[in-house]
């Protein structure tokens, strides 16, 4: 018989990973313990916005017309535990309230429920960012909660999806890592991704340990390569020189590599800032906190960019206070092609202006009710034109498709001053120089 397959938090992971696992061929029963999540999701709908996602969950969630009728969705523990072969742990760690360390609760709590229902064999798959280490404590709790005791197994399989390129992260992943314990686990998992793998997915298997290093040191990786273009940026100002073009001739060395090289206001969003933190405080646990405090650095060179922003607008105004001016914000996702506003370098650079005084509205073309409701003392517009009405400077914050395709030459004939800061180098400053604005990017010179 085929593979039952539940996945359990039905968040950014879990929506999408449920709905992979049914693209795939599999029965699958995807639990959270939001009700309300679960009722959007039995519709086909998700609470968030994820290119190609809400049409993949269309082909398969049972009751749709047309839809294979494989992917289900329920808020009982029991129903999970007799559904599944595979269970998938999709909950999110968030950092800890006035901490650097993650907050297990959520995956402890799922594990504390999940196990009591396991009663016949069965493979639990952790998929959360995690500290190094909990996938042995997650496994030795099976063990004394589940009826099955051996037979309930744990392996580690971390994720890399990307929010905006969700789905097809998931359906063909860079690789696929899992940390299993036994034979018998990796088969299984050899089963749940035979289609990426032969599709030329790399398929790497190693212990528990390591499969929690491989996501934390990724995602360090990552945020380390930002850090160090904006580092770059930096040198590249007092010196006069252009960051862009350093950052192309680098990365035309493969070893470097062109991606994740874009300097601006830095990283953000529900994953590398919270995950560099969680990183070196696990390792300071572990006793081996001098092995990361490079990552210090690159957290605090990343915050540093929102200063420099707030700084470069202030001096568009004229220096001193913001009081009475009024400063346009475009973009408030923490990156484009997602609603997402966690840790979001826009929403930080409006929120610190406007603290100080500054008149501030934002305008971003899917993430405005999650700002809303983060930062609702902003000012906001219904669009990028509305926004920059009357502005005495406007900030370009996040770099989506549609500001790159705004005509200067419109926006110019609202705006009070024409003065454009480019926080992610990414429009065409001859474009808005040619239609008489001032534009100011990070890292280049000023002219
Ligand atoms: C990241 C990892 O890429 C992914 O593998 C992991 O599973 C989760 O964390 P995500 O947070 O969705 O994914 O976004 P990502 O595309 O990595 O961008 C992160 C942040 O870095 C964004 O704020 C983005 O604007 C910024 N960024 C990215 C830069 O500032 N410069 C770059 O060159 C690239």
């Amino acid at each position: 018989m085929a593979l039952r397959i539940t996945v359990i938090g039905t968040g950014y992971l879990g929506a999408t990973h449920a709905a992979a696992m049914a693209e795939l061929g599999f029965e699958v029963l995807g639990l959270d313990v939001v009700p309300e999540k679960i009722e959007l999701l039995s519709t086909g709908r998700v609470p968030m916005y994820e290119p190609g996602l809400e049409e993949m969950l269309q082909r398969h969630v049972a009751g749709i017309e047309g839809s294979t009728g494989r992917l289900r969705f329920t808020t009982s523990w029991e129903e999970v535990g007799e559904f599944g072969d595979v269970h998938f742990v999709c909950v999110n760690t968030p950092q800890k309230h006035g901490e650097y360390a993650c907050d297990m609760s959520y995956v402890d709590s799922a594990f504390d429920s999940l196990a009591p229902h396991l009663t016949r064999p069965a493979l639990v798959v952790g998929k959360s960012t995690v500290p190094v280490g909990s996938a042995a404590r997650l496994a030795a709790r099976l063990a004394e909660l589940a009826p099955a005791g051996a037979g309930a197994e744990l392996a580690w399989n971390p994720e890399f999806l990307r929010e905006g390129f969700a789905v097809n992260d998931t359906l063909h992943p860079d690789r696929i890592v899992v940390g299993v314990a036994s034979e018998g686990a990796e088969k299984l998992l050899r089963e749940v991704y035979a289609v990426p793998v032969a599709e030329g997915s790399p398929f790497v298997v190693t212990d528990f340990p390591t499969a929690e290093l491989v996501k934390t040191s990724a995602n360090s990786f990552l945020a380390t390569k930002i850090s160090f273009i904006n580092a770059m940026a930096e040198v590249c100002e007092a010196a006069d020189g252009d960051v862009v073009k350093l950052a192309e001739a680098i990365g035309h060395d493969d070893r470097i590599g062109k991606k994740f090289l874009r300097a601006g206001i830095g990283f953000g969003g529900g994953c590398l800032p919270k995950d560099i933190r969680a990183f070196m405080a696990r390792a300071g646990e572990l006793g081996a906190d001098q092995a990361l405090t490079f990552l210090r650095e690159v957290d605090s060179i990343n915050m540093r960019r929102r200063g420099h922003m707030v700084e470069l607008a202030r001096e568009a105004v004229g220096g001193g206070s913001f009081l009475g001016r009024r400063v346009a914000v475009l973009g408030a996702a923490f990156k484009p092609d997602s609603d997402d506003v966690r840790d979001s370098p826009a929403l930080n650079v409006a929120g610190q202006i406007h603290l100080q005084g500054g008149q501030v509205t934002v305008f971003d073309p899917k993430g405005m009710d999650n700002a809303r409701r983060l930062f609702p003392t902003l000012g906001y517009a219904d669009s990028a034109l509305e926004a920059v009405r009357g502005a005495d400077v406007v900030l370009h914050l996040t770099e989506w498709r549609e500001f790159r395709e705004l005509d200067p030459a419109e926006l110019g004939e609202v705006a009070a001053r024409r003065i454009i800061l480019d926080g992610r180098n990414a429009l065409d400053s001859a474009v808005w120089r040619e239609a008489g604005w001032t534009y100011r990017a990070m890292g280049r010179p000023k002219a």
